[in-house]
């Protein structure tokens, strides 16, 4: 099996059954936000453009590149399409002119003329864009499992289509905090150093669970190439930024006794034979490190050569062409009226600051209004209207996809972090909605205890349900669930990072079953 970087999460497999193409990605994201680092721009598609088989992990748009797929992506390509619930993926790539499909289901290998690949399938409403997918591609000699950005909590079922050759996995941020947040720095300095070593530590914890042969950091981060946003990448490895680059988790894998990854750019060429890997980079060694040892001078350059279509991209934003608050009103009030859960989830205020006019969210009323000064908000958005502007004209029903991503914004709230907030902003249509909705109500926390520290507690994480007695750390009476990084106080069960959730918990001196008993619901 070879396997070529494409850059970002982009993988060109070729077996000896087929090639596939995963998540090309070479057209700038989110505003002009995000660009593929190292940079891409040296491969020509014509290499990889006309695979057997097209996988694309999810709908982000760093893994989805409408334009790449339109422009040079044999529509000839099979499609092997994750386990998602709605029907999204598909559709957009039927818009795109792909006709042929493979539909998984969740874990179940399928079998491709001597090719056998299986996808996990992630479909909470927290899960990327209402999905995310890792993919395990089986060709008789070669086995390697691309876990790509997702989260995966099955690991037995995972672990059981092992052992792997390799392991493609995401190690770094992609998001918008800290850095969005207004608060103090020293406080925000805080949160990022929390948040770059949850990061580590919860791939380390992947890595050493998959036990491939050969581990490969891919998926990120992206890097930031407009001027608004440069100071986000992680130039002198500031210990508060999300945005480590690869060399440094090979070094924290190296730290932690894990010495079997390897670094791959765009263009390097792994090939794997009898248990081996080599890895054949485009460029000569002393060059590829200088990419990452004087990564400002190297995206400089960049920055100075995608200068043009990053003002391109921002003088198009529509200014001026949209009456936001009563377009706002007339969209969200028909959803609000249906979302009882996320409403009971947020049971608070929105604030939309966007310059010229202020609106309203309100969760509770569940309308849509213009703000009054004496009105009081739980969350704040400060956005340029001009993106907002452009979310209502092109109705983006996900928010976080685009907007949020781009971080492009800054917010504030009051308390502690409200997923359904965020999850709202994901579901702006009546389909996406309902099936938030049905999720939230379906999902029943399992009782099943373990031991921890002095108490016995509920082994499924609150938060997306990760298996605690794998995902999670005591430390002091905290438990840390290392899969996004939740806590809770042991004493209390009372959730550190969520108001809303709390952890079932009961001193050991009661304990009254053993690790897989069945409690009725706390
Ligand atoms: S599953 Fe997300 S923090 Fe536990």
């Amino acid at each position: 099996m070879k396997i070529t970087s494409l850059g970002h999460a982009g993988l060109f497999i070729e077996t000896r059954h087929g090639s596939i193409l995963c998540d090309p990605w070479f057209n700038p994201a989110y505003f002009a936000s995000w660009f593929p680092f190292p940079s891409n721009e040296g491969l020509d598609p014509a290499t990889f453009g006309n695979p057997d088989y097209l996988y694309l992990s999810h709908l982000h748009l760093d893994h989805f590149d409408a334009q790449f797929l339109r422009e040079h992506v044999s529509k000839k390509a099979t499609v092997l399409l994750p386990d998602f619930p709605l029907g999204f993926m598909e559709r957009a790539l039927r818009g795109l002119g792909f006709t042929s499909f493979i539909k998984t289901d969740n874990f179940e290998p399928v079998e491709l003329d001597g090719l056998r690949v299986i996808i996990g399938s992630l479909v909470a409403p927290t899960d990327g864009p209402l999905g995310d997918s890792g993919l395990i591609v089986d060709d008789g000699e070669t086995r390697i499992f691309d876990q790509n950005d997702s989260r995966p909590v099955d690991l037995e079922t995972l672990t059981s289509f092992g052992p792997f050759d390799a392991h493609f996995l995401q190690f770094s941020g992609a998001i918008w905090y800290p850095m969005a947040y207004d608060m103090p720095e020293k406080a925000k300095q805080a949160l990022g150093v929390k948040k770059r070593a949850n990061q580590l530590s919860r791939s380390l914890r992947y890595v050493r669970h998959i036990d491939a042969s050969f581990v490969i950091p891919h998926a990120g981060p992206p890097c930031f190439l407009d001027d608004d946003l440069f100071h986000f990448n992680d130039f002198e490895r500031d210990p508060a930024n999300i945005f480590p680059d690869q060399t440094v988790f090979l070094e924290f894998m190296e730290e932690h006794g894990i010495d079997n990854g390897r670094s791959m750019i765009p263009g390097s060429v792994a090939s794997f034979e009898g248990g081996d890997c080599t890895v054949e980079h485009p460029l000569p060694e002393d060059q590829v490190q200088t990419i990452f040892t004087d990564k400002r001078s190297y995206l400089e350059e960049y920055k100075a050569r995608k200068q043009p279509l990053i003002n391109e991209i921002k003088t198009a934003l529509p200014r001026g062409q949209v009456a936001i608050f009563p377009a706002l009103k007339e969209w969200f009030e028909p959803l609000l009226e249906q979302a009882d859960l996320n409403c009971v989830g947020i049971n608070g205020r929105v604030l939309l600051d966007l310059e010229r006019e202020k609106v309203v969210l309100d969760f509770q009323q569940r309308r849509v209004y213009e703000y009054a000064e004496e009105t009081s908000y739980d969350y704040l958005f400060r956005i340029d209207p001009a993106l907002v502007e452009h979310q209502i004209l092109n109705h983006e029903e996900d928010w976080i996809n685009g907007l949020f991503l781009s971080c492009r914004f800054e917010a504030k709230r009051r308390g502690a972090y409200n997923e359904y907030v965020y999850n709202f902003f994901k579901v702006l249509s009546p389909e996406r909605l309902r099936y938030s909705e049905d999720y939230y109500a379906q999902s029943a926390p399992v009782r099943q205890l373990w031991e921890c520290g002095n108490f016995m507690v509920q082994r499924s994480c609150p938060h997306l349900k990760a298996d605690l007695t794998r995902f999670g750390e005591e430390k002091d009476g905290i438990l840390t669930c290392t899969l996004h990084g939740w806590q809770f106080d042991l004493a209390t069960g009372k959730c550190l990072t969520s108001d809303e959730n709390r952890l079932y918990t009961r001193p050991t001196v009661e304990k009254i079953g053993e690790e897989t008993s069945v409690t009725s619901q706390h």
